[in-house]
């Protein structure tokens, strides 16, 4: 596979690339998945143990630990360790500049859900900026992140607007839970206009207009573009006796 060419086309629509059997079925995924990525370009880390690989799999334990004292999931864990759907973001909007890309790998999925959803934000902009421009205004503006995962000894929140265009650049940073968050922290209340702009947002990121979804089996990869794509999956079931979905994620600049 010629890399630079998969990097440029990932600045053209859809935005994203599917490789079935992307390890043909042999049992060095990881590995594999390792060597192609570092190949792409720089290797981002993504939480404060400056993980290069992380995998995406429900973390059963502190699910249920949660969930014993009533705590709500969305609140404290990061959306990879959970097995919830919804919740359509961007990756990294803790950080100052998110990845450009990520890459995903399957070892394995559930038998049903856990679909990935991917979302052309560049068309909701353009969508809203002519059918509803006070929407777009609001979520040009800055908002409290919390910054998730990561020690900023002391300055874990910082303010960033959802969407950021220029001449030159795109980049859409949403993650609705760490934006609530960090508004708590603060003390700081979103007011009635900026909860409707970001409602609006929600519905247009669930809309079969701006979406396209698959469903990725063992030894797919996917490879997107972070700054404009969204994305997210359908719910899928924990269980701990099976296997469940698991996916490798690294994160490129
Ligand atoms: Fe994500």
């Amino acid at each position: 596979m010629n890399t630079q060419k998969l990097l440029q086309s990932l600045y053209e629509e859809p935005y994203f690339k599917v490789v079935k059997k992307f390890n043909g079925g042999k049992k060095s995924l990881k590995k594999k998945f390792y060597n192609f990525a570092t190949n792409l370009g720089h290797t981002v880390s993504q939480n404060k143990n400056h993980k290069k690989i992380v995998e995406i799999k429900p973390d059963i334990n502190k699910i249920l630990n949660l969930k014993k004292k009533n705590k709500k999931i969305k609140s404290v864990l990061r959306y990879h360790q959970t097995n919830l759907g919804g919740s359509i973001h961007s990756d990294g909007p803790q950080l100052s500049s998110p990845p450009k890309f990520i890459i995903m790998a399957c070892e394995s999925n559930s038998l049903t859900g856990g679909d990935t959803i991917l979302v052309n934000t560049l068309k909701i902009y353009n969508y809203l900026k002519k059918k509803k421009p006070d929407i777009l205004k609001i979520l040009k503006k800055n908002f409290y992140f919390e910054r998730r995962g990561f020690n900023y000894s002391g300055k874990n929140v910082f303010s960033k607007p959802i969407f950021l265009k220029s001449k030159k650049k795109f980049l859409f940073r949403y993650l609705r839970d760490y934006i609530e968050k960090g508004y708590e922290i603060k003390k700081k209340k979103l007011n009635k206009n900026q909860t409707f702009a970001f409602n609006y947002l929600d519905k247009l990121l669930s809309n079969r207009k701006f979406i396209k979804k698959t469903k990725l089996s063992k030894g797919d990869l996917v490879i997107l573009n972070n700054h404009i794509l969204a994305h997210g999956r359908t719910t899928f079931k924990i269980d701990k006796q099976r296997n469940t979905r698991k996916l490798f994620r690294i994160w490129i600049n």
